[in-house]
């Protein structure tokens, strides 16, 4: 395997803010890679330095070989780029906004129109080909963005969020495509903050917080690092029901938070025995997951 993207010591400064703080990765070529952390984390950051749309503060950052800093052309060519916000022309067709942007990649009309085609079929937007954008749903748009994305034929797709919005059809056909276009060997860069996506799509991932990564890994690895493989949620308790629990899980390794007891363990069923007489209003078992790995790694309470 030789790696398509590497960063050293990858930094990027925004005034006092230090956004991206240093960090170290070598995407794979053909690889699906992932990128996870809460708002603020600097994700986009990461990838707006690869589509070299903001400057490396210090550090290296290389696309097959290209640094960002002194082959920006050279890098964006192999790109799509599919971005956080929404940027399609929203006074244009469906159609027109992918004729119209495979001019940034001086591709030939005739070209243009069978590429435009043929995504706008594999994103099932045919339908609305002649339809102007601002009369499309939230998901259309996202769906187009991503056809945009593919118009010039890219070695390196970067998604920022790309099904956020979208029904569960959607994101399954989403889902669907990029498997398909890992397939064909484009390597694949992905943000999301829905962790069952991750779970599903990436070969491996990275989790961000302040800047720096705080976990990297194979996703189904990652989820086995977690104290237990089950999670008992014990939900509704009041700090006076807990502490009359506190005695029957103290053995247990659980974090309470909110309303909620999170107990993690490899066999649930005894301690769900000794619950039951509790009568404790809703009590649900579950696989551990990634949110699980997530929340315990960047903490429960909200970012700015
Ligand atoms: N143009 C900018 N000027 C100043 N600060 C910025 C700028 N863009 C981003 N930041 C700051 O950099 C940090 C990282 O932002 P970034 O957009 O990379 O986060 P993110 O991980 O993509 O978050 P989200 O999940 O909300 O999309 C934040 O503190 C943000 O406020
Ligand atoms: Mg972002």
């Amino acid at each position: 395997m030789t790696a398509i993207i590497t960063g050293k010591n990858l930094t990027k400064r925004y005034g006092d803010i230090t956004a991206v703080d240093s960090v170290n990765f070598a995407i794979e070529q053909g690889e699906l890679f992932g990128f996870l952390g809460p708002n603020g984390a600097g994700k986009t950051t990461i990838m707006k330095m690869i589509y070299c749309f903001v400057s490396v503060t210090s550090g290296q950052l290389r696309v097959k070989g290209m640094d960002v800093m002194n082959k920006p052309r050279g890098v964006k060519k192999i790109l799509g780029v599919v971005p956080q916000e929404d940027n399609l022309d929203p006074d244009l067709t469906t159609y027109e906004n992918l004729i119209t942007y495979s001019r940034y990649y001086g591709i030939s009309k005739k070209d243009a129109v069978a590429r435009a085609r043929e995504l706008l079929e594999f994103f099932s937007l045919n339908v609305k080909n002649q339809s102007a954008v601002m009369e499309l749903s939230g998901g259309m748009k996202r769906r187009l963005t991503l056809a945009r994305g593919l118009i010039n034929d890219p070695e390196i797709l970067i998604l920022d969020e790309p099904t956020t919005g979208l029904d569960p059809q959607a994101r399954h056909l989403v889902w669907q495509k990029l498997r398909e276009l890992k397939r064909k060997g484009i390597t694949i860069l992905l943000t999301t903050h829905y962790m069952d996506e991750a779970t599903y799509l990436c070969d491996r991932l990275v989790m961000i917080d302040n800047g720096k990564f705080i976990a990297e890994g194979p996703p189904m690895e990652l989820i086995r690092k977690l104290p237990g493989r089950m999670v008992i949620e014990l939900q509704e308790i009041e700090g006076q029901v807990y502490e009359s629990l506190k005695p029957l899980i103290e053995n247990e390794v659980y974090e309470y938070f909110g309303d909620t007891i999170y107990i993690f363990t490899n066999d649930p069923k005894p301690i769900l025995d000794s619950l039951a007489e509790m009568n404790l209003p809703r009590v649900i078992e579950r696989y551990a997951n990634l949110e699980d790995l997530f929340l315990k790694l960047t903490g429960r309470s909200l970012r700015e």
